[in-house]
């Protein structure tokens, strides 16, 4: 994946080694995908406008325009080195734009090249916010939701009523990443420490973890309450379309 000098970075190697080492957390990755991308086609048909929100690599916009190429995606993150892949893995296709922005600032909206969106999807990212914050952000999912549109979150989204299930979940979970781990998988520190070492990745690498440290500060509300939130800032339905013992996949619909 690093750039010697005379060729030049592999970023879809490098998209391919986040998704495994994402994967080595949730062995279900792609199943949530499949799901939400059903739904897509579901509501908004097979040309949607999607707004990729925490993008990170580009993950969802890949599966998107995998399956959907006449789709459009916007795709929004903070993460310089994450950002750094994904631009250099849809360099040239002019369906796809990235916006480097923070989803805590108020304004991140007005950097988008739409106003509004057929369906905005977003995974494993927004329990890097805390729910004030988060709240405030649905109130800004509401607005670029069309009427009729989409929001689907897949996150983990934690039931504080059932702690002994949640703990007997978490040890499974965790038997099965050290199991995983001893096979060679890669963990998210590992990860980025052979992101420091590509000369492609290492000064965006350094600005992420000024911006972030090891990993943001968030909260991990009940599905039960990401729907009512939602459904608080505007969204008519709201429910899960998806879930594995730690995680849900939740749509609302516009
Ligand atoms: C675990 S990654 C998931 C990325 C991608 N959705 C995926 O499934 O591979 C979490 C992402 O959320 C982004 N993120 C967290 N807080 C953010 C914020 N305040 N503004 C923008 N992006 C944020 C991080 O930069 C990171 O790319």
């Amino acid at each position: 994946m690093a750039d010697t000098g005379t060729t030049a970075t592999d970023w879809r190697a490098w998209q391919q080694s986040w998704d495994r080492q994402q994967e080595w957390y949730m062995p279900d990755r792609e199943e949530r995908f499949r799901i939400m991308l059903d739904m897509v086609e579901a509501f908004v048909g097979t040309e949607p406008r999607v707004l990729d929100l925490a993008c990170g690599t580009g993950t969802i916009t890949a599966r998107l325009l995998a399956r959907f190429p006449g789709a459009t995606s916007t795709g929004v993150d903070l993460d310089p080195a994450l950002l750094a892949i994904a631009r250099g893995t849809f360099e040239g296709d002019d369906r796809v734009t990235f916006v480097e922005a923070d989803l805590k600032d108020p304004a991140w909206p007005t950097l988008l090249p739409h106003g509004a969106y057929d369906a905005v999807l977003t995974a494993t990212a927004l329990h890097w916010l805390r729910t004030g914050p988060l709240e405030a952000l649905y109130g800004q999912v509401a607005e670029l939701v069309r009427y009729g549109g989409v929001f689907m979150n897949a996150d983990h989204m934690i039931d504080d009523t059932t702690p002994r299930i949640n703990a007997a979940e978490r040890t499974q979970r965790h038997a099965r990443m050290d199991r995983a781990m001893r096979e060679g998988a890669l963990d998210w520190a590992e990860w980025w420490q052979l992101a420091a070492k590509d000369p492609a990745l290492a000064a965006p690498t350094a600005r992420r973890f000024e911006i972030y440290g090891a990993h943001a500060d968030g909260e991990m509300p009940s599905a039960a309450w990401h729907a009512r939130v939602l459904r608080e800032k505007g969204f008519a339905e709201a429910r899960p379309v998806w879930r594995s013992p730690s995680d849900t996949l939740l749509l609302a619909l516009k």
